[in-house]
């Protein structure tokens, strides 16, 4: 694993979102995995800039997503598709068939999606946040390191971190979630946290490997994963 300790927040952000344009910009470059959350909000407003500035062109590129809950309309706003929809596809125009949603509405849907992934032939650069909980996706701790795309059960501490998302509504239980198997294909991975609330979970990453209590320490083996920082999330390590 390589670890980039940056000065600060909006330099995260501006190296992961400078890595995926470059990567976006290489035309050997075609299938990218792209993360939700509150973290990457920053990163795609920037990489859609960067993308405007230099004009480049996007097509023949397609976008896999991480997650998506069960249970949710198709366009409720606290689903994964309303966010990528919202931050990324419709901001660059992006065509319906560049990207590729967790098909939660079939039955085979986990194997219809890693099909789909091996189809394009694999994920070049696979985009990562970090759970509190050390999940990646929704590879909730316990999940094992050769999972693939599947139902998965939220625990107790994703749900309650997502309460306030869904005010007034069902908070979904269950989720399709690429396995970290999945996750392990991809040719890169980078990885951004930041915040005082990653810090444990950095700290514990950082000094851990394949402990299945935090289901992104089964990534360090991987020989392309860079870690993304900003000076908060690395308050706990040296
Ligand atoms: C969410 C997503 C993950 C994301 C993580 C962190 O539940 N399933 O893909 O990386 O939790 O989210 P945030 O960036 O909001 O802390």
């Amino acid at each position: 694993m390589q670890l980039i300790q940056c000065q600060s927040k909006d330099d995260a952000v501006k190296k992961v979102a400078g890595i995926l344009f470059d990567y976006i910009s290489d035309s050997t470059k075609k299938v990218f995995g792209l993360a939700t959350g509150r973290t990457m909000e920053p990163v795609y407003a920037e990489l859609i800039r960067l993308i405007k500035e230099s004009g480049a062109d996007l097509t023949g590129k397609s976008f896999f997503m991480l997650d998506e809950y069960y249970g949710l309309p198709d366009n409720h706003e606290s689903s994964f598709k309303f966010y990528i929809k919202t931050h990324f596809q419709n901001p660059l125009g992006l065509k319906d068939e560049q990207i590729f949603f967790p098909p939660v509405h079939l039955d085979n849907a986990g194997e219809k999606y890693e099909e789909d992934i091996r189809r394009m032939g694999g994920v070049d650069l696979q985009l990562l946040g970090i759970g509190q909980n050390g999940h990646i996706g929704f590879n909730e701790p316990g999940s094992r390191k050769n999972s693939l795309t599947r139902r998965v059960d939220l625990t107790p501490e994703t749900i309650e971190a997502n309460r306030e998302q869904f005010v007034g509504d069902i908070i979904p239980v269950d989720a399709l979630s690429m396995g970290i198997g999945t996750i392990l294909r991809a040719k890169s991975l980078v990885m951004l946290a930041t915040g005082k609330s990653k810090a444990d979970v950095i700290q514990f990453l950082v000094n851990n490997k394949d402990d299945p209590s935090c289901p992104a320490s089964f990534l360090k083996d991987h020989n392309h994963f860079l870690l993304v920082l900003d000076p908060e999330a690395a308050s706990k390590i040296s």
